[in-house]
């Protein structure tokens, strides 16, 4: 695998005293830096989508706890603060649980600096390995669909659902990606569709409401995606939109692929009724880049994940190994519990 062609992007970075952060708001008109010195800069950036993606968000976090504890700050506050930034993406509370059991073993700003590193380092290695495992289970020359962003951009580096298909495509099995928009943030359109074209991946955009259309067509013979949680039955959050893909590929006889390292799989969920699902602000959904496209006076709902059943899904490709048709209990072999 060619890393210094297909992973090339790192959008969280530690500089030993301040976190820079590629703001992902901006892109791709603007390659614009955050620099965050305290954890509420951090727990804003996370709050605002600046950082997003469910691994860069419990990446994140964790060096928001050594910002924390470097500036003397009470760190159950910083914790706390840093928990309730977003709800749905559980490597988040991951992270958070891992930094808080180091400071409870008595860690100083040193020792949190050397877990924040640890929890970054292991999600490329993670991402890599799932790279490998992924795409090893599609046949040569295949279309595929992805949707929201899962690449470096989501994650420490190379990303999940995209690592798959940056090593698929490297390895000869993918011809061609598609990528879904991602109303209403656009991750698709803005975020994707940047990194496949650094990395000349041949990808084509659709509209949201075309993937039916293009699976129809035979274009595509499995739809891959990251994932924000997965329950101890292999119930999946992920994007808005992730469930009517999983029916559509089901219906087509599409494969449908979760790619994501275990910090985002939830065993003490047990299952996709019980995952807290982000309802934002419905302005987001009134207006496109600013610009107010809905009548005054409307009103929206905007919840930003959905839960895919695992009976939709064919496989879930973690670190640990992959899952086909996954069950509570085929789960609990690979995680415990
Ligand atoms: O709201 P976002 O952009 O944070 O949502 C991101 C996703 O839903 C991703 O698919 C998921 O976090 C996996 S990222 C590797």
């Amino acid at each position: 695998m060619d890393y210094d062609r297909y992973d090339r992007i790192r959008a969280v970075q530690w500089q030993g005293d301040h976190l820079r952060l590629l703001d992902q708001r901006l892109l791709p008109q603007e390659e614009r830096w955050i620099d965050c010195t305290s954890a509420a800069q951090v727990t804003l950036a996370i709050k605002d989508l600046a950082v997003r993606g469910a691994p860069a968000i419990g990446i994140a976090a964790a060096w928001g706890v050594v910002l924390a504890a470097k500036q003397g700050e009470a760190l159950d506050g910083a914790l706390a603060m840093l928990r309730a930034a977003r709800p749905t993406a559980v490597n988040l509370m991951w992270a958070l649980d891992r930094m808080k059991a180091s400071i409870a073993k008595g860690a100083d700003a040193t020792a949190l600096e050397r877990e924040a590193q640890a929890i970054q380092d292991e999600d490329l290695a993670a991402n890599r390995h799932m790279g490998e495992l992924g795409a090893a289970l599609i046949a040569p020359h295949s279309g595929v669909l992805t949707h929201c962003n899962t690449g470096s951009l989501a994650t420490s580096g190379f990303g999940t659902a995209l690592g798959v298909i940056r090593a698929g495509v490297a390895g000869g099995r993918i011809d061609q990606v598609f990528a879904g928009e991602t109303r209403p943030w656009q991750q698709g359109a803005r975020l994707t569709m940047w990194e496949l074209v650094r990395d000349g991946i041949p990808a084509k955009l659709i509209a949201d409401s075309a993937a039916s259309h293009l699976m129809r067509s035979g274009a595509v013979q499995w739809v891959i995606v990251g994932a924000d949680r997965i329950a101890a039955n292999g119930d999946t959050a992920n994007k808005i939109g992730t469930y009517q893909l999983a029916i559509a590929a089901r219906h087509h006889g599409v494969k449908f692929m979760v790619v994501a390292p275990s910090s985002t799989v939830d065993m003490a969920t047990a299952s996709g009724d019980d995952i807290e699902i982000e309802l934002r602000d419905s302005a987001e959904l009134l207006a496109v880049a600013g610009r107010r496209t809905v009548v005054e006076g409307a009103d929206a709902w905007n919840p930003v994940f959905d839960v895919t059943p695992a009976d939709l899904i064919d496989a879930i490709v973690t670190e640990r190994g992959v899952i086909e048709r996954p069950t509570t209990k085929a789960m609990q072999a690979l995680f415990g519990r």
